[in-house]
């Protein structure tokens, strides 16, 4: 994505002047990239009248019916049958709001009621109303996590050494696993986990972009096969956290196949890139992968957490990592078919259905509604791109690629200044000095961080649909009001 192309100002084109822009100056339209950026393109009120809806439906089918003795515990039906009830299938066109609130009562129906008083099967039950408060809270307001990286590590650990599952460590040799110096701090901490131990992850260079370097991956590996180490898994990196940058997957998968290492893509940020038909080329390679990680929670909104681990494998390789074969719970004589039961392959016993959320927002969305979202976000990346470069003591440090906007803003008193160590501690002190003013005053937020040889500098991230061109200006106006007496 080039934040210098295919920007068109559509000159007469006016805001809508209904719409419920947020922070909104109605000014003529900017069209980037085929997108049109003024005001929100979310439809709030028909979205409020669910959610309205939908806590009725709460309200009466769950706090109430599904606590009532005299109701049924569970509403049994064949899987086969559910799949049908719960027209399970993905469409590029969203369905109408009906439809959406009678998939959602069928979902409650056909559940088991753990809040009845006769659900006495597991080691949760029941409903504590103030629990049960504080839960839709958090979830409307978006506290964090995700482990699928985690998972990839020990998938393919297992995949190169199944003795280790019930040997421990002591079954092999030194194992290593190779990231890019820019990939997300979980991989060192699923080593830490894991016990491959943190120097056992190899860090490779990364180019000016924050691209992972193929050639320095080879290197690497063939460090360690110097050192009598076990290389078993690359990680590759679609959509770096600070910089939003993508690994090139197809020269990474090339030596992957050749010294026939695990290729895992962390897709968790960049992954949603694929919902797009104009940005999917940044994961292209990506179906050469033999796991995926994948956050919907992030880019398309899906609420903390919703965190995707996609394996190639299809002979069970999960269930063989993961089980544990409880008795007590994965009985092999149950009444249905028990393929059904997934719960064995993951690490975690109790789990909540994170999936269902992704579904139905999918399902109201459509694959075309959740590609505008992506589409848009990476417009208004780009428009913010250019607006920085227009202004004066503004500095966009590298293009985006995607929706991560790095750049310094260099308050006047500065701007003279010779680039010496003077003026980069000076710079390094302006961006957390406004962070600590735009919070204290509450107008806005956005991070910033010191990024290897760069000073403190803003990371703006632009993902809301709400969020309109006229919100990228404010963002730009208030640093500058914040920060120019700095
Ligand atoms: C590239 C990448 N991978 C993984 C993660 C971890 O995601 P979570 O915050 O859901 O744990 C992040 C978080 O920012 C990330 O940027």
């Amino acid at each position: 994505m080039s934040s210098s192309q295919n920007i068109l100002t559509a000159g007469q084109m006016e805001a809508d002047p209904t719409s419920r822009c947020s922070g909104s100056l109605k000014k003529n339209a900017v069209l980037v990239d085929g997108v049109i950026l003024n005001g929100p393109i979310i439809d709030s009120d028909s979205g409020e009248k669910f959610v309205e809806e939908v806590y009725n439906l709460l309200m009466n089918e769950v706090v109430y019916k599904a606590t009532d003795v005299t109701e049924k515990v569970c509403e049994w039906r064949d899987p086969a049958e559910l799949k049908k009830l719960l027209d399970v299938n993905i469409r590029d066109i969203g369905e109408p709001h009906q439809k959406l609130l009678q998939l959602c009562q069928n979902t409650i129906k056909y559940s088991v009621k753990t809040s009845h008083p006769r659900f006495f099967n597991q080691l949760f039950a029941g409903m504590d109303h103030y629990a049960l408060a504080a839960r839709f809270i958090t979830e409307a307001l978006n506290p964090s996590g995700s482990v699928s990286n985690m998972y990839a590590v020990n998938v393919a650990r297992y995949k190169f050494c199944p003795n280790i599952k019930e040997q421990g460590l002591s079954s092999t040799a030194r194992l290593v696993m190779f990231a890019s110096e820019e990939c997300h701090y979980s991989m060192k901490k699923a080593a830490a986990f894991l016990g491959i131990g943190t120097h056992n992850v190899y860090f490779v260079k990364a180019d000016h972009q924050g691209k992972m370097i193929p050639e320095e991956l080879e290197k690497q590996i063939q460090r360690a096969k110097e050192e009598g180490a076990l290389p078993f898994l690359v990680v590759a990196t679609s959509g770096t956290t600070v910089l939003g940058a993508f690994d090139p997957l197809d020269d990474i998968a090339d030596i992957c196949n050749r010294h026939k290492l695990w290729f895992h893509v962390d897709a968790s940020w960049g992954g949603s890139a694929l919902m797009s038909r104009k940005s999917r080329k940044l994961l292209h390679g990506i179906d050469r992968a033999d796991s995926v990680a994948w956050n919907p929670h992030k880019m398309l909104m899906a609420g903390i957490q919703c965190c995707a681990f996609l394996v190639k494998d299809n002979t069970d390789l999960l269930k063989r990592c993961h089980s544990a074969e409880a008795s007590y719970l994965f009985q092999q004589d149950k009444f249905y078919d028990v393929r059904c039961d997934t719960g064995d392959k993951s690490i975690q016993c109790s789990r909540r259905a994170d999936a269902f959320k992704f579904w139905l927002m999918w399902k109201a969305l459509g694959t075309i509604g959740l590609e505008e979202r992506v589409n848009r976000a990476l417009a208004l990346s780009i428009y913010l791109a250019n607006e920085i470069k227009k202004r004066d003591g503004f500095e966009l440090l590298w293009e985006p690629e995607y929706a991560n906007i790095c750049f310094w803003y260099i308050p006047p008193s500065l701007r003279d200044m010779e680039k010496g160590p003077e003026y980069w501690q000076r710079l390094n002190e302006v961006a957390p000095t406004i962070k600590e003013r735009m919070m204290k005053k509450g107008s806005m937020m956005l991070g910033y961080q010191p990024h290897r040889d760069k000073v403190n500098f803003f990371r703006h991230i632009v993902i809301s649909p709400q969020v309109s061109r006229e919100d990228m200006d404010f963002v730009l106006d208030e640093i500058e009001l914040l920060g120019k007496d700095l």
